[in-house]
């Protein structure tokens, strides 16, 4: 299968399938010196996992990460880095009766057009449990951009019809909410908003906002490789996305240039903006403002309403959805979202150190 890897210098490659044996990422690219153990990667897996909630798939998950490879005594060591998690809660039994039928939504139907074959336990290489390997690989990308003072944030800024209320914005509630929304009333409104939508057997959709802020200017590689491409290649590829803002996003095609530009000002001897409608990224390269990207997110696919949809064979049929499935997907996402934007990141700063010949001799003739 082609297309498993991600980034040209901080480099990922994920594998495994949600009902084999394990799930992996290699991590080539990642600095020697940086304190590395699986009590830095743990915490994001434990954000991935399915909580205790009703908004939450029933799936006991423990997802407990090893790094196999490319740490000693603590720290990275140049070599690529191999984080493991061992599958232990498959119930592959729960979808045979969906081997010759595509599920509505999901990737099924193409996944055979492509391969004329395929894993049809969860889903294989399409089921969310993929973006475990991302996670994982994001924890060390964070981590990295620590050290540069770089922090991603992402959270759940809406849920169906309800969405955060800026004012209300408290960034600990993030990580102990499960709506993953920072702000107490929106969560409350959105956990009503999805009981009733799981009592009609079906799913909701959201949307996920991130903030990166501390990104030096003009990071990001003019004419294929803009920051803003790769920052969209790597959210788009996560599944169940849909669509994708920067800044202002939809808003600016009807907006006059008058009201969109930012207009430039210094503080001191630093560059900055009045306004940041343009999210953080002009000519595809960060300009030194918060990045600002909103991800929009599709229902759960797997419902548990009897929907219409065909065989294998060719022949129209009904189908039943079993095994266990988020009735949203946006909360499990959100860690996933700032894992893409952090490995994104990390690639883009390194891939700038060779942009300037200053930059290489203060490296090489210090
Ligand atoms: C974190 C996460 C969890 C997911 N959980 C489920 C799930 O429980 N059931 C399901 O049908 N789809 C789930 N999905 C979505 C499917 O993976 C996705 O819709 C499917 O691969 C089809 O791809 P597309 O939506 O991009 O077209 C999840 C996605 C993510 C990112």
């Amino acid at each position: 299968m082609a297309g498993s890897s991600f980034g040209n210098i901080f480099r990922i490659t994920t594998w495994g399938e949600s009902h084999g044996k394990a799930l992996g990422v290699v991590i080539d690219g990642v600095p020697a010196g940086l304190k590395l153990s699986e009590s830095d990667i743990q915490p994001y897996m434990d954000r991935r996992a399915p909580g205790s909630s009703m908004i939450s798939t029933p799936r006991k998950e423990a997802d407990e990460v090893e790094i196999l490879s490319g740490t000693f005594e603590g720290k990275t060591t140049g070599c690529p880095i191999s984080v493991m998690v061992r599958n232990t809660s498959q119930h592959s039994s729960d979808y045979s009766a969906i081997k010759d039928i595509y599920r509505p939504g999901h990737a099924d139907y193409t996944f055979d057009a492509k391969y004329g074959f395929r894993d049809y336990r969860g889903g294989g290489r399409s089921s969310g449990r993929e973006t475990l390997c991302r996670v994982a690989a994001g924890a060390v990308a964070a981590k990295l951009l620590k050290e540069l003072g770089i922090d991603v944030c992402s959270y759940t800024r809406s849920i169906g019809p309800v969405s955060i209320d800026p004012a209300n914005f408290d960034r600990a509630l993030i990580t102990t909410l499960p709506t993953c929304m920072p702000d107490q009333e929106a969560n409350d409104k959105a956990l009503e908003y999805l009981e009733s939508v799981r009592s009609e057997a079906d799913s909701a959709g959201g949307v996920i906002e991130t903030v990166i802020s501390g990104m030096p200017a003009g990071i990001g590689d003019p004419v294929f490789d803009k920051l803003s491409a790769d920052l969209a290649k790597a959210i788009m590829s996560i599944g169940a996305m849909k669509a994708l803002e920067f800044g202002d996003g939809i808003g600016v095609s009807s907006a006059k240039g008058s009201e969109n530009n930012d207009a430039f000002r210094m503080d001191g001897d630093k560059v900055t903006k009045a306004t940041n409608h343009s999210g953080g990224l002009l000519g595809g390269m960060s300009d030194g403002s918060d990045i600002i990207i909103r991800s929009y997110v599709k229902p759960t696919p797997s419902i548990y309403k009897t929907q219409e949809t065909v065989t294998k064979d060719n022949e129209d049929t009904r189908i039943n959805i079993e095994g266990r499935h988020d009735p949203i997907i946006v909360p499990r996402a959100v860690v996933v979202v700032e894992s893409m934007c952090a490995i994104t990141l990390a690639d883009a700063l390194m891939t700038n150190m060779s942009a300037r010949l200053d930059s290489l001799k203060t490296f090489y003739r210090q």
